[in-house]
């Protein structure tokens, strides 16, 4: 459910910097978040398909924006499709957690706590600003589009991917629901603990404030939009996964209703094996075929004109 509509900017920041803060701890567990083959695989076939089928080359000074834990821009670092990275976020403890993992895979970077509308760097500074499921929590586009803009070097890309789709998002729901309805027969089929008032608050911050840190689904044409307005072109949007979310979706439904370490390790690998499946489904047999509009996941690129 996205912010209500009269959420001001400073709100909407300030609940998506406590929500990913109390988020950060166990953000790559909820997610299945991986930073080995199966990550870089992930992340490198994102970007091919945001630049409508090729990989755009390396990119030698790089920015993420809404960086989180690292899932983007530390596997495109590992396989040297980006040099020198900038990581930021509008968290600090996400950041926190991404520069562990960045230092246990041995990836030098420097990291900047900012949000997406004021960026504290010089004009030209990048050859690509990049992202992966920010945009969608970012209240005023057009102003962070002009700030992308205006710290590219001339020629530079950008590349956010992972955004959800208007119908992505309301297809979202019937896994969820479905999800929540079996979560008891699936807790007592798997001897999985429910979660108790105590580990309840642990993450009372994080539940509270899900509902408030969406603040839009877009429609590919929205995404379109936004690039030209600052001046970029070669914009391209793209559609990705479809039934990999909705078996996602009602795997994580399930999941969030149990104590986390009560859930057996052969259930979460194979929740984590069925959704590669069924991502592989999406790529081979729905992707080619279908509208952007019918994924649950947007990918947009554009070049700022050299
Ligand atoms: C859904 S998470 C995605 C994290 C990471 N890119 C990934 O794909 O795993 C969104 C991230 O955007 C950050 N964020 C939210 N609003 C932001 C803003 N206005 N400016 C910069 N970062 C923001 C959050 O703190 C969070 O880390």
């Amino acid at each position: 459910m996205p912010a209500s509509p009269t959420a001001t900017p400073e709100h909407i920041k300030d609940v998506n910097t406590r929500y990913h803060d109390a988020a950060a701890g166990s953000y790559d567990a909820k997610w299945g978040i991986d930073f080995g083959a199966v990550g870089q695989e992930q992340v490198a076939a994102k970007v091919k398909k945001a630049f409508g089928g090729e990989l755009p080359g390396r990119f030698e000074d790089a920015l993420e924006i809404g960086s989180g834990t690292g899932y983007f821009s530390l596997n495109l670092a590992t396989q040297g499709l980006i040099g020198n990275l900038t990581a930021t976020d509008i968290s600090p403890g996400m950041l926190a957690s991404l520069e562990k993992t960045a230092e246990s895979l041995g990836v030098p970077l420097t990291t900047v706590v900012t949000e997406a509308g004021s960026l504290p760097f010089e004009d030209e500074s990048f050859d690509v600003v990049m992202g992966h499921a920010v945009l969608h929590h970012i209240p005023d586009l057009d102003k962070a589009f002009s700030e992308f803009f205006r710290v590219l070097r001339p020629g530079g890309a950008i590349v956010f991917c992972g955004e959800p789709s208007r119908y992505g998002d309301r297809l979202a729901a019937v896994p969820k629901r479905v999800g929540s309805l079996v979560a008891p027969l699936w807790r007592l089929a798997l001897g999985a603990d429910r979660l108790t008032h105590t580990v309840e608050q642990l993450h009372e911050d994080e539940h509270c404030l899900e509902p408030e840190v969406d603040v839009h689904a877009f429609a590919p044409a929205d995404l379109r939009a936004l690039p030209p307005h600052s001046g970029f072109e070669d914009t391209a949007v793209n559609g990705e996964e479809l039934v990999a979310n909705v078996w996602g979706w009602g795997m994580r439904s399930m999941e969030s209703t149990a104590v986390p370490d009560s859930v057996p390790a052969r259930w979460r690998d194979f929740a984590f094996r069925s959704y590669i499946a069924f991502q592989k489904v999406d790529v081979a047999v729905l992707e080619p075929h279908l509208p952007a509009e019918l994924f649950y996941n947007l990918l947009l690129s554009a070049r700022k004109p050299a």
